[in-house]
Protein backbone atom coordinates (compact mmCIF):
# COMPACT_ATOMS: atom_id res chain seq x y z
CA UNK A 1 0.00 0.00 0.00
CA UNK A 2 1.40 3.14 -0.90
CA UNK A 3 -0.18 5.39 2.01
CA UNK A 4 0.69 4.68 5.19
CA UNK A 5 -1.83 5.19 7.92
CA UNK A 6 -0.80 6.42 11.21
CA UNK A 7 -1.89 5.64 14.94
CA UNK A 8 0.01 8.41 16.61
CA UNK A 9 -1.99 10.93 18.26
CA UNK A 10 -0.73 14.59 16.88
CA UNK A 11 -2.52 18.19 15.64
CA UNK A 12 -1.22 19.66 13.32
CA UNK A 13 0.11 22.09 15.38
CA UNK A 14 2.25 19.73 17.05
CA UNK A 15 3.03 18.47 13.70
CA UNK A 16 4.36 21.67 12.73
CA UNK A 17 6.31 22.50 16.07
CA UNK A 18 8.16 19.38 15.20
CA UNK A 19 8.87 20.68 12.02
CA UNK A 20 10.71 23.32 12.86
CA UNK A 21 12.61 21.56 15.00
CA UNK A 22 13.91 21.04 12.04
CA UNK A 23 15.28 24.86 11.79
CA UNK A 24 16.83 25.65 14.42
CA UNK A 25 16.92 29.31 12.94
CA UNK A 26 13.35 29.24 13.52
CA UNK A 27 11.39 31.81 15.19
CA UNK A 28 7.88 30.21 15.47
CA UNK A 29 6.52 32.94 12.87
CA UNK A 30 5.88 30.29 10.95
CA UNK A 31 3.71 28.14 12.84
CA UNK A 32 1.82 31.22 14.10
CA UNK A 33 0.57 31.72 10.52
CA UNK A 34 -0.35 28.43 10.28
CA UNK A 35 -2.46 28.71 12.99
CA UNK A 36 -4.36 31.29 11.47
CA UNK A 37 -4.60 29.42 8.21
CA UNK A 38 -6.25 26.68 10.13
CA UNK A 39 -8.61 28.90 11.23
CA UNK A 40 -9.96 30.59 8.49
CA UNK A 41 -10.00 27.02 7.24
CA UNK A 42 -11.93 25.50 9.98
CA UNK A 43 -14.58 28.86 10.08
CA UNK A 44 -14.96 27.85 5.88
CA UNK A 45 -15.68 24.24 6.66
CA UNK A 46 -18.36 25.21 9.05
CA UNK A 47 -19.61 27.49 6.68
CA UNK A 48 -19.76 25.49 3.46
CA UNK A 49 -21.42 22.89 5.82
CA UNK A 50 -24.53 25.13 6.35
CA UNK A 51 -24.65 27.06 3.16
CA UNK A 52 -27.72 25.71 2.43
CA UNK A 53 -29.50 26.09 6.00
CA UNK A 54 -28.41 30.06 6.14
CA UNK A 55 -29.84 30.25 2.62
CA UNK A 56 -26.36 32.04 0.96
CA UNK A 57 -26.51 29.28 -1.80
CA UNK A 58 -26.38 30.94 -5.19
CA UNK A 59 -24.86 33.43 -7.32
CA UNK A 60 -23.80 37.02 -6.31
CA UNK A 61 -24.37 40.06 -8.82
CA UNK A 62 -20.53 40.07 -9.75
CA UNK A 63 -18.01 38.27 -11.45
CA UNK A 64 -14.29 37.63 -10.39
CA UNK A 65 -11.36 38.88 -12.20
CA UNK A 66 -11.31 35.84 -14.10
CA UNK A 67 -15.00 36.44 -16.06
CA UNK A 68 -16.48 33.73 -14.04
CA UNK A 69 -19.57 34.41 -11.44
CA UNK A 70 -19.14 34.44 -8.15
CA UNK A 71 -21.10 32.79 -6.03
CA UNK A 72 -21.39 34.47 -2.27
CA UNK A 73 -19.23 31.51 -0.55
CA UNK A 74 -16.12 32.65 -2.87
CA UNK A 75 -16.25 36.02 -1.46
CA UNK A 76 -17.25 34.42 2.23
CA UNK A 77 -14.41 32.52 1.83
CA UNK A 78 -12.23 35.17 0.68
CA UNK A 79 -13.03 37.51 3.42
CA UNK A 80 -12.55 35.41 5.97
CA UNK A 81 -8.50 34.07 4.81
CA UNK A 82 -8.25 37.76 4.81
CA UNK A 83 -9.88 38.65 8.17
CA UNK A 84 -7.70 35.66 9.92
CA UNK A 85 -4.94 36.40 8.06
CA UNK A 86 -4.04 39.85 8.33
CA UNK A 87 -3.15 41.22 11.20
CA UNK A 88 -1.35 38.16 12.77
CA UNK A 89 2.49 40.16 11.32
CA UNK A 90 3.56 37.12 9.71
CA UNK A 91 2.65 38.24 6.21
CA UNK A 92 3.97 40.80 4.01
CA UNK A 93 1.30 40.39 1.65
CA UNK A 94 -1.30 38.07 -0.08
CA UNK A 95 -2.57 37.12 -3.35
CA UNK A 96 -6.41 35.44 -3.67
CA UNK A 97 -7.85 34.19 -7.06
CA UNK A 98 -11.10 36.24 -6.26
CA UNK A 99 -9.18 39.73 -5.47
CA UNK A 100 -8.14 41.77 -8.41
CA UNK A 101 -4.51 43.22 -7.27
CA UNK A 102 -2.79 42.72 -4.58
CA UNK A 103 -3.91 42.24 -0.77
CA UNK A 104 -2.56 44.67 1.14
CA UNK A 105 -1.99 43.91 5.07
CA UNK A 106 -3.34 46.90 6.45
CA UNK A 107 -0.50 49.83 7.65
CA UNK A 108 -1.56 49.56 11.35
CA UNK A 109 -0.27 45.75 11.55
CA UNK A 110 3.22 44.45 11.66
CA UNK A 111 4.44 43.21 7.98
CA UNK A 112 5.92 39.64 8.42
CA UNK A 113 7.83 37.60 6.11
CA UNK A 114 5.68 35.60 4.64
CA UNK A 115 3.70 35.73 1.57
CA UNK A 116 0.29 34.13 1.40
CA UNK A 117 -1.46 33.23 -2.37
CA UNK A 118 -4.85 31.16 -2.24
CA UNK A 119 -7.96 29.87 -4.06
CA UNK A 120 -10.37 30.48 -1.20
CA UNK A 121 -12.77 28.31 -3.24
CA UNK A 122 -11.95 25.78 -5.36
CA UNK A 123 -14.35 23.73 -7.46
CA UNK A 124 -17.49 26.09 -6.40
CA UNK A 125 -19.78 25.45 -9.13
CA UNK A 126 -19.43 22.03 -7.59
CA UNK A 127 -21.29 24.02 -4.29
CA UNK A 128 -25.03 23.80 -5.45
CA UNK A 129 -25.05 19.99 -5.57
CA UNK A 130 -22.79 19.24 -2.53
CA UNK A 131 -19.96 17.92 -4.23
CA UNK A 132 -16.61 18.19 -2.76
CA UNK A 133 -14.95 21.63 -2.68
CA UNK A 134 -11.76 23.02 -1.13
CA UNK A 135 -9.14 25.89 -0.43
CA UNK A 136 -5.61 25.91 -1.84
CA UNK A 137 -2.93 27.65 -0.56
CA UNK A 138 0.73 28.49 -1.17
CA UNK A 139 3.27 29.95 1.07
CA UNK A 140 6.46 31.53 0.21
CA UNK A 141 9.26 34.01 1.53
CA UNK A 142 9.71 37.63 1.25
CA UNK A 143 12.47 38.02 -1.62
CA UNK A 144 14.28 40.77 1.48
CA UNK A 145 13.62 38.88 5.40
CA UNK A 146 14.38 41.77 7.17
CA UNK A 147 12.30 44.16 5.27
CA UNK A 148 9.79 45.06 7.42
CA UNK A 149 7.40 47.42 4.71
CA UNK A 150 4.55 46.49 2.83
CA UNK A 151 5.20 43.00 0.19
CA UNK A 152 5.39 43.41 -3.21
CA UNK A 153 4.12 41.79 -6.49
CA UNK A 154 7.85 41.06 -7.11
CA UNK A 155 7.78 39.24 -3.73
CA UNK A 156 4.22 37.92 -4.95
CA UNK A 157 5.39 36.13 -8.62
CA UNK A 158 7.74 33.67 -7.35
CA UNK A 159 8.03 30.50 -9.39
CA UNK A 160 6.99 27.30 -7.53
CA UNK A 161 10.02 25.60 -6.38
CA UNK A 162 10.45 28.48 -4.23
CA UNK A 163 7.05 27.58 -2.31
CA UNK A 164 7.88 27.05 1.47
CA UNK A 165 4.71 25.23 1.99
CA UNK A 166 1.73 24.24 0.28
CA UNK A 167 -1.85 22.60 0.73
CA UNK A 168 -5.42 22.60 0.28
CA UNK A 169 -8.56 21.84 2.54
CA UNK A 170 -11.27 19.68 0.78
CA UNK A 171 -14.72 19.79 2.38
CA UNK A 172 -16.18 16.49 1.54
CA UNK A 173 -17.51 14.11 3.50
CA UNK A 174 -14.90 14.70 6.13
CA UNK A 175 -12.77 17.80 5.78
CA UNK A 176 -9.27 16.71 4.86
CA UNK A 177 -5.94 19.16 5.15
CA UNK A 178 -3.06 17.95 2.83
CA UNK A 179 -0.07 19.64 4.17
CA UNK A 180 3.87 19.57 2.99
CA UNK A 181 6.33 21.60 3.58
CA UNK A 182 9.22 20.11 1.48
CA UNK A 183 9.29 17.04 4.07
CA UNK A 184 6.55 14.74 2.09
CA UNK A 185 3.23 15.01 2.17
CA UNK A 186 0.98 14.52 5.31
CA UNK A 187 -2.73 14.53 5.52
CA UNK A 188 -4.95 15.91 8.41
CA UNK A 189 -8.85 14.92 9.69
CA UNK A 190 -10.73 17.78 11.33
CA UNK A 191 -12.56 16.04 14.45
CA UNK A 192 -15.12 18.86 14.43
CA UNK A 193 -16.01 17.71 17.82
CA UNK A 194 -12.30 18.60 19.00
CA UNK A 195 -11.82 21.23 16.96
CA UNK A 196 -8.80 19.65 16.04
CA UNK A 197 -6.89 18.53 12.81
CA UNK A 198 -5.26 15.17 13.46
CA UNK A 199 -2.55 13.14 11.76
CA UNK A 200 -4.49 10.68 9.52
CA UNK A 201 -2.04 9.45 6.63
CA UNK A 202 1.78 10.07 7.05
CA UNK A 203 3.89 11.01 3.96
CA UNK A 204 1.70 9.66 1.12
CA UNK A 205 3.34 8.69 -2.19
CA UNK A 206 1.50 8.55 -5.46
CA UNK A 207 1.83 5.16 -7.49
CA UNK A 208 4.57 4.92 -10.01
CA UNK A 209 1.03 4.50 -12.41
CA UNK A 210 -2.44 4.53 -11.84
CA UNK A 211 -5.35 3.03 -13.71
CA UNK A 212 -7.63 6.67 -14.09
CA UNK A 213 -7.49 9.71 -16.16
CA UNK A 214 -9.13 12.72 -15.12
CA UNK A 215 -9.83 15.22 -17.80
CA UNK A 216 -13.07 17.09 -18.82
CA UNK A 217 -13.40 15.50 -22.05
CA UNK A 218 -16.05 17.33 -23.83
CA UNK A 219 -13.69 19.64 -24.91
CA UNK A 220 -12.10 16.54 -26.94
CA UNK A 221 -13.06 18.52 -30.11
CA UNK A 222 -10.82 21.54 -29.06
CA UNK A 223 -7.39 19.73 -28.20
CA UNK A 224 -4.91 19.66 -30.43
CA UNK A 225 -4.40 15.96 -32.31
CA UNK A 226 -1.70 14.34 -30.08
CA UNK A 227 -3.53 14.88 -26.32
CA UNK A 228 -6.97 13.32 -28.34
CA UNK A 229 -4.14 10.26 -29.76
CA UNK A 230 -3.47 9.84 -26.06
CA UNK A 231 -6.64 9.99 -24.53
CA UNK A 232 -8.01 7.39 -27.39
CA UNK A 233 -4.74 5.25 -26.09
CA UNK A 234 -6.12 5.43 -22.54
CA UNK A 235 -9.21 3.65 -23.83
CA UNK A 236 -8.38 1.30 -25.58
CA UNK A 237 -7.77 -2.29 -24.29
CA UNK A 238 -3.52 -3.77 -24.19
CA UNK A 239 -3.17 -7.32 -24.03
CA UNK A 240 -1.08 -6.72 -20.99
CA UNK A 241 -4.30 -5.42 -19.16
CA UNK A 242 -3.19 -2.01 -18.06
CA UNK A 243 -6.07 -0.50 -20.43
CA UNK A 244 -8.20 0.57 -20.79
CA UNK A 245 -7.88 3.45 -17.82
CA UNK A 246 -11.04 4.65 -16.01
CA UNK A 247 -12.41 8.38 -16.32
CA UNK A 248 -12.94 9.69 -13.26
CA UNK A 249 -13.77 14.00 -13.14
CA UNK A 250 -15.63 15.63 -10.50
CA UNK A 251 -15.01 19.00 -11.80
CA UNK A 252 -13.22 20.42 -8.75
CA UNK A 253 -9.34 20.60 -8.88
CA UNK A 254 -8.40 19.45 -5.75
CA UNK A 255 -11.09 16.66 -5.41
CA UNK A 256 -9.67 15.63 -8.93
CA UNK A 257 -6.23 15.83 -7.38
CA UNK A 258 -6.58 14.19 -3.92
CA UNK A 259 -7.83 11.33 -5.57
CA UNK A 260 -5.09 10.68 -7.55
CA UNK A 261 -2.79 11.47 -5.16
CA UNK A 262 -4.10 8.35 -3.24
CA UNK A 263 -5.06 6.30 -6.31
CA UNK A 264 -2.54 7.32 -9.12
CA UNK A 265 -3.01 8.18 -12.40
CA UNK A 266 -3.07 11.63 -13.91
CA UNK A 267 -4.76 14.38 -13.84
CA UNK A 268 -5.22 16.86 -16.83
CA UNK A 269 -6.78 20.62 -17.81
CA UNK A 270 -4.94 21.29 -21.49
CA UNK A 271 -4.89 24.14 -23.01
CA UNK A 272 -7.38 24.14 -25.89
CA UNK A 273 -8.39 25.98 -29.23
CA UNK A 274 -10.07 28.27 -26.98
CA UNK A 275 -8.00 28.61 -24.15
CA UNK A 276 -4.54 28.43 -25.39
CA UNK A 277 -3.23 28.72 -21.83
CA UNK A 278 -5.87 25.87 -19.93
CA UNK A 279 -8.06 27.22 -17.28
CA UNK A 280 -6.34 26.50 -14.38
CA UNK A 281 -4.40 29.20 -12.66
CA UNK A 282 -0.71 28.69 -11.86
CA UNK A 283 0.05 30.35 -8.29
CA UNK A 284 -3.43 29.40 -6.90
CA UNK A 285 -3.78 26.08 -8.12
CA UNK A 286 -1.01 24.70 -10.11
CA UNK A 287 1.86 25.28 -8.33
CA UNK A 288 0.48 24.22 -4.94
CA UNK A 289 -0.94 21.12 -6.31
CA UNK A 290 2.27 20.66 -8.04
CA UNK A 291 4.36 20.73 -4.90
CA UNK A 292 2.24 17.99 -3.39
CA UNK A 293 2.07 15.59 -6.21
CA UNK A 294 5.57 15.95 -6.38
CA UNK A 295 6.57 15.49 -2.51
CA UNK A 296 4.39 12.73 -3.24
CA UNK A 297 6.96 11.40 -5.83
CA UNK A 298 4.71 12.32 -8.63
CA UNK A 299 5.48 14.53 -11.72
CA UNK A 300 3.58 18.03 -12.81
CA UNK A 301 3.89 19.61 -16.62
CA UNK A 302 2.17 21.64 -18.40
CA UNK A 303 3.83 19.51 -21.17
CA UNK A 304 6.80 20.54 -22.04
CA UNK A 305 7.95 22.24 -19.06
CA UNK A 306 7.81 21.13 -14.93
CA UNK A 307 4.87 23.23 -13.80
CA UNK A 308 7.33 24.91 -10.50
CA UNK A 309 10.01 26.17 -12.95
CA UNK A 310 7.38 28.18 -14.65
CA UNK A 311 8.30 31.61 -13.81
CA UNK A 312 5.15 33.56 -13.27
CA UNK A 313 4.31 37.10 -14.80
CA UNK A 314 1.30 38.03 -13.75
CA UNK A 315 -0.42 36.43 -10.87
CA UNK A 316 -3.42 35.63 -12.34
CA UNK A 317 -2.35 33.88 -15.02
CA UNK A 318 -3.65 30.42 -16.03
CA UNK A 319 -1.13 27.32 -17.86
CA UNK A 320 -2.16 23.92 -19.09
CA UNK A 321 -1.43 21.26 -16.25
CA UNK A 322 -0.46 17.04 -16.92
CA UNK A 323 -0.39 15.73 -13.19
CA UNK A 324 0.06 12.55 -11.17
CA UNK A 325 2.31 9.24 -11.43
CA UNK A 326 5.24 9.41 -12.83
CA UNK A 327 5.35 6.56 -15.43
CA UNK A 328 1.81 8.15 -16.75
CA UNK A 329 3.19 11.64 -17.34
CA UNK A 330 6.32 10.56 -18.67
CA UNK A 331 3.66 8.32 -21.33
CA UNK A 332 1.74 11.63 -21.83
CA UNK A 333 5.03 13.15 -22.88
CA UNK A 334 5.99 10.64 -25.27
CA UNK A 335 2.34 11.27 -27.06
CA UNK A 336 2.57 15.49 -27.09
CA UNK A 337 6.55 15.29 -28.38
CA UNK A 338 4.88 12.60 -31.26
CA UNK A 339 7.22 10.62 -30.25
CA UNK A 340 4.84 7.69 -29.29
CA UNK A 341 5.00 4.39 -31.42
CA UNK A 342 1.67 2.67 -31.86
CA UNK A 343 3.40 -1.05 -30.99
CA UNK A 344 3.98 0.41 -27.29
P1 LIG B 1 -12.70 27.64 -9.15
O1 LIG B 1 -13.97 27.11 -8.57
O2 LIG B 1 -11.69 28.04 -8.09
O3 LIG B 1 -12.93 28.72 -10.17
O4 LIG B 1 -11.95 26.46 -9.90
C1 LIG B 1 -12.67 25.65 -10.80
C2 LIG B 1 -11.71 24.88 -11.61
C3 LIG B 1 -11.15 23.64 -10.97
O5 LIG B 1 -11.46 23.38 -9.65
C4 LIG B 1 -11.63 22.52 -11.86
O6 LIG B 1 -10.60 21.60 -12.05
C5 LIG B 1 -12.01 23.20 -13.13
O7 LIG B 1 -12.38 24.49 -12.79
C6 LIG B 1 -13.14 22.54 -13.87
O8 LIG B 1 -13.32 23.19 -15.08
P2 LIG B 1 -14.30 22.64 -16.22
O9 LIG B 1 -15.69 22.86 -15.70
O10 LIG B 1 -13.97 23.49 -17.41
O11 LIG B 1 -13.99 21.20 -16.45
MN1 LIG C 1 -9.97 26.93 -8.23
MN1 LIG D 1 -11.88 29.57 -6.62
Amino acid sequence: MPIISTNRLITIERHIASEEQLHPEATGEYSGLLRDLTLALRLIARDVRRAGLNDILGFTDTTNVHGETVKKLDDYANDVIFRAMDHGGHLCVMASEESYGLIHIPSRYKKGKYVLVFDPLDGSSNIDVNATIGTIFSIYRRLEPNDTSDGSLTDVLQPGYKQVAAGYASYGSAMNLVYTSGNGVDVFTYDQTIGEFLLTREKVTIPQRGKIYSINEGNYNRWEPRLRQYIDYLKTPSDDGLRPYSLRYIGTAIADVHRTLYYGGIFMYPADSLSPKGKLRLMYELNPLSMLIEQAGGRATDGTRRIMDIMPTDIHERAPVFMGSQDDVLDLETFLRGEHTSQQ
